[in-house]
C-alpha cells in the first residue's frame, strides 16, 4: 500500500455493522454498532476500509503498516469532536428531470390536490413535457446540481428513476444521463426504469396501449443497453392498476430487472400486497398500506422505503413506521427527490422527519438511511456500513454523538465527505 487515509479519534464511529447480510429489522434497527473514541483506516489505493476500531488499536495498526512498508504515506483526518457515519444512501429519487414546478405549490396551498393537478395534465406530465424538450446535456447539467447538493448533505449513493420521458427515446435519454453522471460525479447512481410513472396524454384514452409499449418496446431496450437494475411502477388509483403494474413488473423480471413499487401513496390500493406477490425488493411510500399488506411484506422480506418528506410536502399523514418495525418489516428512508412532491436533497432532514413524524428513534433512522437503504438497492455487500472490506464511503458530522444529528434540524452538520477513500467535501 502506498497511501493510507487515517480518520482519527472520532467522538463516535457509527458502524451500523452486524446484520450478517440481511437488512436490519425489529429491535435490530437500534443496533448501530457505536464505537466511542474510534478511528477508521482506509487503503488509499483500493478505496476500501482496512481497519475500524478504537484509537489505541488504530495507532498500532497504522504503526505496523508503516513498519511493513516505510514509504507509505499516511494522510490523517482529525475527527476529534465529530462523528463518523457510513456515507448516507438515498434509495428512491427522481433525480433526472428538467424544469421546476413552484407554481404547483401555490395551487396546492389554495386547495388543489396532487392528483387533481396530475389529472389536469400538470404534475408529472408537466415535468415530462420539460424533460422531453431538454437535450442530454441540459438534463445532465440540471441534474448534476442536485447531485452536488446530495453530496453536500452527506449522501454518497442515490438510486435514480426514469419516468419523465414516457416515450422510448426520452426514457432512454434520462437513463443515459444517469449513467453519465454516475461515471463523472463522486456520488454513485443506481438506476431504475420507471416508464410506468404516468400515462402520457397521448394514451389517456387507451392506457393499456401505453402499458404494451412499456412492456414490448421500452423494457427490452433498457435491458439491452444495461441501463437499469430495477423496474418501478406508480401503482395508484387513476395511474396504473394493480393488474397493469403486475404485468409490467413481471415483464421487467423476465428482462432481469428487479421490481420496486410506488405503493399505497394516496389511497389503499393493494400495492404492498402486490410487492409481496411479485417479490419486489422494496415497496415505497406506503402511507395507506393495509395491515395485510404490511404483514405480507414482512413475510416476503420486502423492504419498506418510507418518504416522510413527501408526506409533509403533500400534507398527508406519514406511513406507519412503528407498526412496520413491530411487524419485522425492514424500514429504509429516502428523500423521494422529485420536482413535485419532495424538492429536497437533504437526507438528514428526512431523518429528522423520520423521528418527528413517524416516531422512529435516532438509531433507527440511521439504520434506515445506511444499511437498510443499501439493501433496498441491492448494494449492501459494498456499502451501507463501516466494515473492513467495504468501500470507504464515510461522512463526518460536526456532532458529539449521533442523537445530536436528529435533535438538530433544518441545518447541515456535514463536515467532511469521503467517497471511495477520497475526500470529496471538506
Ligand atoms: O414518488 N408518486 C409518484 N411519483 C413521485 C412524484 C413525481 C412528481 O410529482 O414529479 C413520487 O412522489
Ligand atoms: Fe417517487
Amino acid at each position: 500500500t502506498a497511501a493510507l487515509l487515517y480518520v482519527k479519534d472520532a467522538a463516535q464511529v457509527v458502524t451500523v455493522a452486524g446484520a450478517s447480510g440481511k437488512p436490519k429489522t425489529g429491535a435490530g434497527m437500534n443496533d448501530i454498532g457505536v464505537i466511542a473514541c474510534g478511528s477508521v483506516v482506509v487503503d488509499g489505493d483500493t478505496g476500501l476500509i482496512v481497519f475500524v476500531g478504537s484509537v489505541p488499536e488504530a495507532e498500532s495498526f497504522v504503526r505496523d503498516r508503516i513498519q511493513a512498508s516505510p514509504a507509505v504515506e499516511v494522510h490523517t483526518v482529525d475527527a476529534a469532536g465529530k462523528i463518523v457515519l457510513p456515507g448516507l444512501i438515498d434509495p428512491h429519487t427522481h433525480l433526472v428531470f428538467a424544469g421546476t414546478r413552484e407554481h404547483e405549490l401555490e395551487m396546492r396551498l389554495q386547495g388543489a390536490t396532487y392528483m387533481e393537478i396530475l389529472q389536469q395534465g400538470g404534475g408529472i406530465l408537466y415535468s415530462t413535457a420539460q424533460t422531453r424538450k431538454a437535450t442530454e446535456e441540459q438534463l445532465a447539467e440540471q441534474s448534476e446540481k442536485r447531485l452536488d447538493r446530495f453530496l453536500l448533505h452527506g449522501v454518497t449513493t442515490v438510486e435514480a428513476k426514469s419516468g419523465y420521458g414516457l416515450t422510448t427515446d426520452d426514457e432512454l435519454k434520462q437513463l443515459r444521463v444517469a449513467r453519465r453522471l454516475h461515471e463523472s460525479h463522486p456520488v454513485d447512481i443506481v438506476s431504475t426504469f420507471m416508464g410506468a410513472h404516468a400515462v402520457p396524454a397521448e394514451y389517456k384514452t387507451d392506457p393499456d396501449e401505453y402499458v404494451r409499449i412499456v412492456i414490448e418496446e421500452m423494457l427490452p431496450k433498457v435491458a439491452e443497453e444495461g441501463l437499469a437494475d430495477f423496474c418501478d411502477v406508480f401503482c395508484e388509483q387513476g395511474v396504473f392498476t394493480v393488474e397493469q403494474s403486475e404485468r409490467i413488473l413481471e415483464a421487467g423480471k423476465r428482462h432481469g430487472l428487479i421490481p420496486k413499487i410506488h405503493a399505497d401513496e394516496i389511497v389503499s390500493f393493494g400495492g404492498a400486497e402486490l410487492a409481496a406477490k411479485v417479490g419486489a425488493i422494496s415497496a415505497d411510500h406506503l402511507l395507506k398500506a393495509s395491515d395485510e399488506g404490511i404483514r405480507r411484506m414482512a413475510e416476503e422480506g420486502v423492504i419498506a422505503v418510507l418518504l416522510p418528506g413527501t408526506a409533509l410536502y403533500l400534507r398527508e399523514e406519514p406511513a406507519r413506521a412503528r407498526e412496520m418495525i413491530k411487524a419485522s418489516v425492514a424500514v429504509a428512508l429516502s428523500t423521494d427527490r422529485n420536482p413535485g412532491s419532495c424538492p429536497t436533497e437533504s437526507l438528514p432532514l428526512i431523518q429528522n422527519l423520520g423521528c418527528l413524524m413517524m416516531r422512529m428513534t435516532p438509531a433507527e433512522v440511521i439504520t434506515a438511511s445506511t444499511i437498510n437503504a443499501a439493501h433496498a438497492i441491492g448494494r449492501a455487500a459494498e456499502i451501507g456500513s463501516i466494515e473492513v472490506g467495504k468501500k470507504a464511503d464515510l461522512v463526518l458530522f460536526d456532532a458529539p454523538n449521533y442523537a445530536y444529528l436528529q435533535y438538530n434540524f433544518g441545518v447541515n452538520l456535514v463536515d467532511t465527505v469521503i467517497k471511495n477513500g477520497r475526500i470529496v467535501v471538506q
